[in-house]
């Protein structure tokens, strides 16, 4: 693989996209060749995909089908785009990718992360990202900070417990992957959020 591979990781409201977006507008500024995507999503079979997990009227989908859902949007993702744009050499960002199955699915759904690693082989194999950025935020603070849940979006609305679970979830994948986890404290204000993320990617050589 040529180019650089980073992923997004956090709870609900934490400020992925955000600091994506910030990231993005450095970028651009400073010339820095780059493709932005997301999970689940970012190809249009995937964004179909997504739209099925999110819609909360699927409120009988089991735990193994969405596990499988989103393991089938990102092995899309990964052959459509990920796999040919890593192999021009390019960076690419990704809002979201493996760790969140592993933390939803697997942590806080219950699943076990043996088995949700198991069933992401195929989006594993040899395509980890080189880093991922965790923007470690509990989720009691992102819900009071962004004003309540969504209540149009499915997976907000599982309540406390089951993103406190997620959060956990995260910080036993930050300990597993410690060599390719960037954790980044996401309480302080965008601006300073921002900051800590540019220094942390020009340490590791990306910008
Ligand atoms: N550092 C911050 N301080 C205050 N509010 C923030 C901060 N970062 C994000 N927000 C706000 O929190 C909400 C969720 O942010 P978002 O980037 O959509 O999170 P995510 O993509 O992780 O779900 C948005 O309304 C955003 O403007
Ligand atoms: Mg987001």
């Amino acid at each position: 693989m040529k180019g650089k591979f980073i992923t997004f990781e956090g709870c609900e409201g934490v400020g992925k996209s955000r600091q994506i977006k910030l990231l993005e507008e450095y970028m651009k500024k400073n010339n820095v060749d780059y493709l932005l995507t997301r999970e689940p999503g970012g190809s249009i079979i995937s964004e179909k995909i997504r739209g099925i997990i999110l819609d909360k009227e699927n409120d009988k989908m089991t735990p193994a089908c969405e596990a499988l859902l989103y393991a089938s949007a990102r092995v899309q993702l990964l052959d459509e785009v990920l796999k040919p744009e890593l192999e021009k050499g390019r960076l690419v960002i990704c809002d979201r990718y493996v760790d969140s199955s592993l933390a939803y699915q697997g942590y806080a759904r219950g699943l076990g992360y043996e088995f949700v690693a198991k069933i992401n082989d195929y989006a594993l194999k040899n395509f980890c990202p080189d880093y991922t950025v965790f923007l470690k935020l509990t989720p009691e603070e992102a819900f009071k900070r962004k004003g309540g849940v969504d209540k149009t979006d499915r997976v907000e609305l599982l309540g406390k417990e089951f993103h406190e679970k997620v959060y956990n979830g995260y910080l036993e994948l930050a300990k597993k992957f410690s060599d390719r986890f960037i954790v980044i404290d996401a309480s302080g204000s965008k601006e300073e959020t921002h900051q800590k993320i540019i220094n942390a990617l020009k340490e590791k050589g990306i910008l």
